[in-house]
């Protein structure tokens, strides 16, 4: 078997550099645990970035991947119906306020094909100057050219350029700025419940309430981007259940395969009837695997113990963090986020802390300028959460590696 180092070596040597170097290289997972190639044992609050929504090595997902493969077939073109498609999206479009779904294999694709949705619908039925975005600051909607013009950050390497043209910035949680960026060209705003990669902010209620008031008003769609705080990650199926909004557009991934790659974008069926054959699609998308994967991580999720069990969790990971201010003398500057969604800010560099806490036993990531985020597997218990907070704790308390954070 390699070890950490062997395999540290050889992935140096064989992937293009776009991720920061690790030091451990992952063998096996359990539950909230994964095991490097060494043998060592992380608590995964990372979830492979809000993703592992039941955690590693869980009966479902196994038994929805076993299951799939002993039927003996993996894909079908997609204007084939298969069983575990139509029950994925029945069981979604049941406990969420759309009637049309479309699948895909990931996050960006969810938000391209809701961009290509609204200016489809917005052609039909507003006008066809409206082809135009309202976007926010420190919003983060993936890779591909659509989700990274509407991405703040992406557009500032210019490498890249040129960007789509037609999406502008507002603030976030700032009607006012929406407002004044409103005119005939709009033909979508698109907004994060919780901006994941932007420094877990949450949108409030009354922000949520405001863009839906101005989209009805304006006659412009609603695209919801709960690909990070979605399936089940805030206490409720779906993010814009949790803080009270009805989205025209649904974009979901992440969770949705809880590790399989798979993602989503669900519309009203007003909306979703613009688009006609051949407008959109996929040679993955929807494949039977992916969605049986799909069909069965959100059967999990939306039992009604195991989302108050995920408001449980986030209530006594957030009170255990609170605790912690004073326990850690004040190096604990700020508790964010949402639900299974947690930002800390803390006064130490974020690149220290993250690498001090994975060799402490902990996974977790960055979000934001500095902050650490906490996305742990769904089914996180009391008793990891504990171990977690301690960790934290010690880490920010006696670690001696740390550096201030001037920012
Ligand atoms: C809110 C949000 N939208 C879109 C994406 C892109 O998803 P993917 O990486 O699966 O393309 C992400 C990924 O982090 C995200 O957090």
């Amino acid at each position: 078997m390699p070890t950490n180092l062997d395999l540290q070596t050889r992935a140096n040597d064989a992937y293009m550099k776009l991720y920061p170097h690790k030091h451990i290289a992952i063998g096996r997972g359990n539950g909230v645990y994964l095991y490097d190639m060494d043998g060592k044992e992380y608590l995964d609050c990372a979830g492979g970035i809000a993703v592992t929504a039941l955690g590693h090595n869980h009966p479902a997902f196994n038994k929805a991947i076993t299951e799939q493969l002993e039927r003996g077939f993996t894909m079908c073109i997609g204007s084939i119906a298969t069983e575990p498609k139509v029950k994925a999206a029945e069981l979604l479009l049941a406990h969420c306020c759309a009637e049309k779904i479309f699948f895909c294999n990931s996050g960006a694709e969810a938000v391209e094909g809701s961009l290509k949705l609204a200016r489809t619908w917005a052609h039909q039925n507003k006008s066809e100057e409206a082809k135009e975005f309202i976007v926010f600051g420190s919003s983060f909607h993936g890779r591909t050219y659509g989700a990274v013009s509407a991405t703040e950050k992406s557009r500032h390497q210019p490498q890249f350029a040129p960007y789509l043209p037609g999406f502008h910035f507002a603030t976030y949680n700032d009607l006012d700025s929406v407002k004044a960026l409103i005119t005939d060209k709009i033909c979508a705003i698109m907004v994060e419940p919780v901006q994941g990669e932007g420094g877990l902010t949450a949108g409030t209620p009354e922000f949520f309430k405001g863009l839906r008031d101005l989209c009805d008003d304006n006659n412009i769609l609603l695209i919801s981007d709960e690909i990070q705080s979605g399936m089940g990650r805030m206490g409720k199926l779906m993010a814009h259940a949790h803080f009270d909004y009805e989205p025209d557009i649904t974009c979901l991934a992440k969770g949705l395969g809880g590790g399989f790659p798979v993602g989503a974008f669900m519309a009203k069926e007003k909306i979703a009837d613009a688009f006609n054959a051949g407008d959109h699609g996929s040679t993955y998308a929807g494949n039977p695997l992916a969605t049986n994967v799909a069909y069965h991580v959100v059967s999990e999720i939306v039992r009604p113990e195991f989302l108050k069990r995920v408001r449980e969790a986030s209530l006594y990971f957030r009170e255990r963090l609170g605790a912690l201010h004073n326990e850690t003398g004040n190096a604990i500057k700020a508790v964010k986020g949402e639900g299974l969604m947690i930002g800390i800010d803390t006064k130490y560099q974020i690149k220290e802390l993250l690498h001090e806490l994975l060799e402490a036993g902990l996974m977790a990531t960055q979000a934001g300028k500095n902050t650490l985020r906490l996305t742990p597997p769904l089914i996180i218990s009391n008793e990891e959460i504990d171990k977690a907070v301690a960790v934290i704790s010690d880490v920010l308390k006696n670690n001696k590696n740390l550096i201030k954070y001037e920012g």
